[in-house]
């Protein structure tokens, strides 16, 4: 089966063919993350306006690419949720009409799950089995995180989520601060490397009993710091915060996976590129007879293969809600 996804919810206008939940066919992506970066975030007028110039361009070349037209495009799924409403609408209407128009089932999928699906894409050079299910996943990412407990591709309960900034937002927001740039998170990773040399004791907010998190606090522990210490070491201040998130995200993570008896843990979401992150998880997942996997990069990342993938596996669920039957 083949199916079209398309995918707006933020910065990035994506599509891709996946055929069969699995193979990827094609996945093309156009970002317009260069425009939002001398403002220091994502401006959601901005964001939504690149989406309808690239819309259409963006879909018709993940066909081209996969090598299929949209006769043989078996249903469409699009992101509905959660995003930005202006950039969110663009896909939602593109997708509807190319339903409507070309007589097919249209499937509205949930951003945030099929970050952690993204570790069941597969493209001719990746060999690594598929993941084992029960898992647990990890979805971090500039707008998210969150933990779920993964029974199987229909059966996905939320187990905590952030209270405040999200794990990329706090990177993001630290870097800023820092006065390094933006997007912060491959810049703190990047610096982080030659700062490992003296720790400053930052928070990790631990909110015992519960699977939530939270990273404003040690956002504000950052600030005060560098206010009070004028002649602060960037690196170091990088590294001690990068290890904070990390600790609370790893060792939450496998807290879930120990009580919910999960082999498998599938990280997702743009802050998975981290490399200390990583590092750590899989140290972590070795002493405890876990399977950490990682999405190649590119499916880290904000794309439509994910959403393609997801709604072969849950169409026609309540989760995957398909919209627009066929007859
Ligand atoms: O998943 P994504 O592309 O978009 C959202 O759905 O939010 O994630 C973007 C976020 C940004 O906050 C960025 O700083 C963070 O992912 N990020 C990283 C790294 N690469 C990207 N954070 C930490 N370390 C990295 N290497
Ligand atoms: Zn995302």
């Amino acid at each position: 089966m083949n199916i079209l996804g398309i995918e707006t919810s933020c910065d990035e206008t994506a599509a891709a063919v996946v055929t069969d939940g699995v193979h990827v066919c094609s996945n093309v992506v156009a970002s317009s993350l260069k425009d939002h970066a001398i403002f220091g975030g994502i401006i959601p007028e901005i964001a939504s306006r690149r989406q309808i110039e690239s819309i259409h361009g963006v879909v018709f070349e993940s066909l081209t690419q996969a090598k299929v037209t949209l006769a043989d495009i078996d249903a469409i799924a699009v992101t509905t949720r959660p995003g930005l409403m202006g950039s969110l609408l663009v896909g939602i209407s593109f997708a509807r009409a190319l339903a409507y128009g070309a007589k097919k089932p249209l499937i509205e999928i949930d951003h945030i799950q099929a970050h952690w699906y993204a570790n069941f894409l597969r493209r001719p050079q990746d060999a690594d089995p598929l993941p084992e299910l029960p898992a647990v996943g990890l979805v971090v990412s500039g707008g998210h995180t969150s933990l779920f407990d993964i029974k199987d591709f229909t059966k996905v309960k939320l187990l905590g989520a952030t209270r405040d900034d999200a794990a990329g937002e706090a990177f993001d927001k630290v870097a800023r601060l820092l006065n390094l740039g933006y997007p912060g998170g491959p810049i703190i990773d990047r610096l982080a490397k030659t700062g490992v040399n003296k720790q400053i004791r930052f928070p990790k907010a631990d909110l015992e009993g519960s699977y939530d998190f939270s990273f404003s606090g040690l956002k504000t522990a950052v600030l005060y710091y560098t206010k009070k210490n004028s002649d602060y070491a960037v690196e170091q201040v990088a590294y001690s915060f990068q290890d904070s998130v990390v600790s609370v995200l790893t060792g939450k993570a496998i807290k879930a996976c120990q009580r919910k008896k999960a082999k498998t843990l599938l990280v997702g979401g743009g802050v998975a590129a981290n490399s200390y992150l990583r590092e750590h998880l899989v140290k972590a997942g070795e002493n405890n007879g876990i399977r950490v996997c990682f999405p190649p990069l590119t499916f880290c990342l904000d794309n439509a293969a994910m959403i393609a993938g997801l709604a072969y596996r849950q169409a026609g669920l309540p989760t995957g809600r398909q919209v627009w039957g066929i007859d």
